[in-house]
């Protein structure tokens, strides 16, 4: 019998402590991927243990690189091997992150053969942006049975304008240029706090970027790029989950490690929506219901520094506990409202019509089983589960996994009643 993880969590009593955000997911990809670019070996620190972190892992060795991670120590050695140019379809299909390689692979090797990644939950995910960017530079590609089969002799340094604020379009054409010939500016590109720590840990391998942080990045291409130490810095996705399970549950939570200055949308929205939030000088924030009830919010998401999609969910699942109607716009991600059902089915009120989604408050909302789609609608699941009266099960608790560090076990420390059991599936 084939079974799968997941998590069974008695809710509806106020869960206070203090709890600590682990390294970034987001941040740690790209930067693995930015090593197939090294000559020499790259040391990176605070990994978080993940199963997307895992899954590029295996990508890594696959593309000739020889990889050692101490989980216990969080720290990682990569180093170079003997590089290849696939990356297949096997692991494409499990994390589309995986097409960040595309770039490394093309300007390292001069050749990349890179598995489509396919439509996902949230949405149908084209990558036409990163290939027009590569196309761009010189790159000549085709896409031939489900593979995009990318060769160039070298790339050359060009003014690339995206149609769309993309994230990992952005980091793509960012490590394909730092080995370009000539200078590349990239317009329209994405402002993530992670896209800005990519450009730190490229610059530390020798290469030569302003402007990160702002729309115009500008590189300027080397011949090599030399190892790098650096340690990832915390997940403020994690950071903005874990800062609600105080106010949701009624009550106070204290969030170590993570970075406030990368959370000020999502802090106004949440002193909006009548939350208390103090922060301590060493980054610690603390978070609880500054009365007796949240309040409605209006929420748009929008790329860096706008609202972040990736705490979308997690910010319904407060606001389905709110004293009034708020409205949620998801302006990144056309499908990205699944949750909605299973936040339904604990008693939320929420009907959703194209993009945005009205939420009408509910006194309390109660346990029940339920299912993740979604890595961030799992948080929204957990988020709802705990503030909920009763037992809920949340399902395919594996797309949790994917993202947040020992999410159940931060929990249990918190004093929540929860526990990881297997299902059968099929
Ligand atoms: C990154 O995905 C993140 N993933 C996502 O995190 C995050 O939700 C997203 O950025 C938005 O912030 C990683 O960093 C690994 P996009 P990405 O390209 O780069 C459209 C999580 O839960 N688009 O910025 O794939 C696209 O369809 C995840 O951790 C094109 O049309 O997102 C979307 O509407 C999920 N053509 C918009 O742009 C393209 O070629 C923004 O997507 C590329 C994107």
């Amino acid at each position: 019998m084939t079974t799968a993880d997941a998590l069974r969590i008695k809710g509806g009593e106020p869960v206070s402590g203090t709890v600590r955000v682990s390294g970034a997911k987001n941040s740690t990809l790209p930067i693995l991927a930015a090593s197939l670019m090294a000559t020499e070996p790259c040391e990176i620190t605070g990994v978080p243990n993940l199963r997307d972190v895992e899954t590029m892992v295996e990508l890594m060795g696959i593309l000739g690189m020889r990889v050692s991670w101490d989980k216990k120590n969080r720290r990682m050695e990569v180093a170079p091997e003997n590089p290849r140019h696939e990356a297949p379809y096997s692991l494409v299909k499990k994390m589309r992150a995986s097409v960040l390689v595309l770039g490394p692979i093309l300007a390292r090797l001069g050749k990349a053969k890179v598995s489509m990644p396919g439509g996902c939950a949230i949405g149908v995910r084209p990558i036409n942006l990163h290939l027009k960017a590569l196309q761009q530079m010189g790159a000549r590609i085709e896409v031939e049975g489900g593979y995009v089969l990318a060769e160039c002799s070298r790339l050359k340094g060009t003014n690339i304008v995206f149609d769309k604020v993309t994230v990992t379009g952005t980091e793509n054409v960012l490590m394909a240029a730092v080995l370009a010939d000539g200078v590349t500016t990239i317009e329209n590109s994405a402002r993530e706090p992670e896209v800005t720590e990519l450009c730190q840990v490229l610059r530390k391998m020798g290469a030569q970027i302003e402007g990160e942080g702002t729309p115009t990045i500008t590189v300027k291409g080397v011949d090599e790029l030399r190892g790098f130490s650096h340690h990832v810095m915390p997940d403020r996705i994690e950071a903005a989950t874990l800062l609600m399970i105080g106010p949701i549950t009624g009550g106070r939570i204290r969030v170590e490690g993570g970075n406030p200055g990368h959370l000020d949308a999502v802090l106004l929205k949440l002193r909006e929506a009548g939350i208390e939030i103090e922060i301590y000088p060493d980054g610690a924030m603390e978070a609880w219901r500054g009365g007796d009830s949240i309040l409605p919010v209006e929420c748009s998401t929008w790329p860096y520094p706008g609202f972040p999609t990736d705490v979308q969910a997690q910010l319904m699942a407060l606001l389905s506990l709110a004293k009034g109607t708020s409205m949620i716009t998801e302006n990144i991600f056309e499908d990205r409202f699944q949750h909605v059902a299973e936040l339904s089915r604990m008693g939320a009120n929420i009907t959703v019509s194209d993009r945005k989604a009205v939420i009408q408050g509910v006194d309390h909302l109660t346990g029940a089983p339920v299912m993740a789609s979604d890595l961030r609608a799992s948080a929204s699941l957990v988020l709802a589960a705990l503030a909920a009266k009763g037992e809920s099960i949340v399902s395919r608790v594996y797309h949790l996994d994917r993202g947040y560090e020992q999410l159940d076990k931060k929990l249990a420390a918190l004093g929540v009643e929860i526990e990881r059991i297997k299902q059968p599936v099929g």
